[in-house]
């Protein structure tokens, strides 16, 4: 007789694809992509096209091949009058991650076939991670109550999406915070959430659109990429940071899963966070509203870690983001679709490789709990 299977919640520990973009250290707190720590490539001179480079080609690439990138990017953004209008109109009547997941699934054509077509994934994945950039500022501009603006030809990735979502002229220190913070969310393994969803659908031989729109949904979550903006409500909530410490505890007592805390895999403080906490001292102007809130993000990281750093749980990348965020100008409402826009590069790349894999579809077994079979009663005798 064979056992009885064994259900794994989450499915803790269970590799669910082989890999070579990211490496996701738990125990030592490294996140490296193609071998490159995090903290290497997210300094003043890096760039998010650079990173889309090194990612994609597996090596660092030199100045012409970045500025294939940054090219690549600006043509294959352009989006038709429709598909702005259909994102505008969804900005009107939902978050801005469902009118974005909404928008991207229409990018889809109008056959459902992409199998033949699997060569041009490179294509459809960089037009992706273009577009969805463009269609993050569309969703600004109209939550904003402003016209549709097109982005600047000559616009990187970064400037392109904070002229479009603040309205104004990108700084070069904003700028460069944009492409730390893009660089930074671009990939973290396959196996999180969003990434596992883009196989998943990947699988089952789906568009590329609906690969991405797909894994939009799963990042959304507040367990999953929502916690930025989750967490920013927080302290927002708090608001006195006089009074931090003592809600704190008294959430932690009530049994609160504090946004921006925690991890799967990482049992040290996530490695993204020691990176825009370093942006944070940058960027967040000393006795500002943003700095109250940032020095509570600080208080919630003290009192959680005395209380919850034992048990290896200890800030991630969401406690800090949304600090950076906002003092960069974007909406709360916004954080998450800047993580899709930079996360799209991973989950285009997991795509292919899932294909290049074999691309088995995924179908995991379950254990029935339901009734055993018994027979049908007609209406009339129940
Ligand atoms: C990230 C997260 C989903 C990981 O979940 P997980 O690996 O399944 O871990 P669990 O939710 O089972 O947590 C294990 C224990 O730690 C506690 N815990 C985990 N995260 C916590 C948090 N943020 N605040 C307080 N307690 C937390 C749980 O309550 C649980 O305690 P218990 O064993 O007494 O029930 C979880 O830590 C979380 O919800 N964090 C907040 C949301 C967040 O920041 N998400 C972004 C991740 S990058």
């Amino acid at each position: 007789m064979t056992a009885a299977p064994t259900l794994v919640p989450g499915l803790e520990g269970i590799p669910i694809a082989e890999s070579g973009f990211s490496l996701v250290e738990g125990a030592v707190g490294r996140l490296s992509y193609r071998g490159y720590s995090i903290e290497d490539i997210t300094g003043p001179q890096n760039t998010f096209e650079e990173i889309i480079a090194l990612l994609h080609d597996g090596e660092l690439p030199k100045q012409a091949r970045i500025d294939e990138v940054v090219k690549d990017l600006q043509t294959k953004r352009s989006l038709t009058p429709e598909q702005i209008e259909l994102a505008r109109n969804a900005a009107k009547i939902t978050h801005p991650m469902f009118a974005l997941q909404a928008a991207v699934a229409v990018l889809g054509p109008m056959v459902n076939d992409f199998e033949p077509h699997v060569d041009t994934a490179d294509e459809r994945g960089m037009n992706l991670v273009a577009k969805v950039g463009h269609l993050v500022g569309v969703i600004a501009q109209a939550v904003a109550g402003r016209p549709y603006e097109a982005p600047k030809p000559t616009d990187t990735h970064a400037q392109m999406l904070l002229r479009m979502i603040t309205g104004n002229e990108p700084s070069e220190l904003d700028t460069r915070v944009m492409n730390a913070l893009l660089i930074l969310q671009a990939d973290h393994s396959s196996s999180n959430a969003g990434t596992f969803t883009a196989r998943v659908v990947t699988s089952t031989k789906a568009e590329p659109e609906a690969v991405v729109s797909s894994a939009i949904g799963a990042l959304s979550g507040p367990a999953h990429g929502g916690a930025n903006e989750h967490s920013l409500r927080l302290f927002e909530t708090i608001r006195d940071p006089e009074r931090a410490n003592a809600q704190i505890e008294r959430m932690l007592n009530d049994g609160y899963k504090i946004p921006g805390f925690g991890h799967r895999v990482y049992h040290v403080k996530d490695p993204r966070s020691k990176v825009i906490q370093k942006l944070a001292d940058e960027v967040i102007k000393p006795g500002t509203e943003l700095a109250d809130l940032y020095s509570i993000a600080l208080t919630v990281e003290d009192v959680a870690t005395a209380r919850l750093g034992d048990r290896g749980l200890f800030p991630n990348v969401d406690l800090f983001s949304g600090c950076v965020f906002a003092a960069i100008g974007v909406p709360t409402d916004f954080f998450t679709t800047l993580f899709a826009a930079s996360r799209t590069v991973g989950w285009v790349l997991n795509m292919k490789e899932q294909w290049e894999s074999g691309n088995r579809i995924f179908r995991p077994s379950q254990i029935y709990k339901g009734p055993a079979i018994r027979e049908y009663k007609p209406l009339s005798t129940r």
